[in-house]
């Protein structure tokens, strides 16, 4: 029977193009999925980036810290004490050089012994007596850059 015979490959080849119609709007929801997603986070950041491209040596954002408290950025804590005023130290707590990791309550806090450190680096507890290493940064534009 021919007719069977071309009747068989036709529902496969009806089936495969279902097939290739489906994995094609899936792949065309997914990439306008991903082009949704880009325009709002680089609507975000070209709102406050596009104008100028971040200078060389930029650790964060400004609009990245928080005011009365901070950020770290791998080895380097970037604290906003007041309004505008942007301070950087070294991670590595004082005391025994581990890494501080929290900023919470006003204090950059080590997770080893317990030392909390100020905003502007000083020791708020101990065991450590020594301030956190003080870095350089200064603002330029809407990034804060170590030099
Ligand atoms: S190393 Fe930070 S408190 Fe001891």
């Amino acid at each position: 029977m021919p007719f069977d015979d071309l009747q068989f490959p036709r529902q496969h080849a009806i089936r495969a193009a279902g097939l290739v119609l489906t994995a094609g709007t899936l792949a065309a929801y997914g990439s306008e999925g991903e082009q949704d997603d880009k325009p709002a986070a680089g609507g975000e950041a070209s709102t406050s980036s596009a104008p100028t491209e971040a200078p060389s040596g930029a650790i964060a954002k400004n609009a990245d810290v928080p005011v009365g408290s901070g950020i770290i950025v791998d080895d380097v804590v970037v604290t906003q004490p007041a309004a505008g005023e942007f301070k950087a130290f070294s991670s590595s707590c004082t005391h025994k050089g581990c890494a501080v990791n929290k900023l919470a309550d006003g204090t950059i806090d080590c997770p080893c012994h317990g030392s909390k450190f100020n905003l502007d680096g000083s020791v708020a507890k101990g065991p450590a007596t020594k301030p956190l290493e003080a870095k350089s940064v200064t603002v330029e534009g809407d990034s804060i850059v170590l030099s």
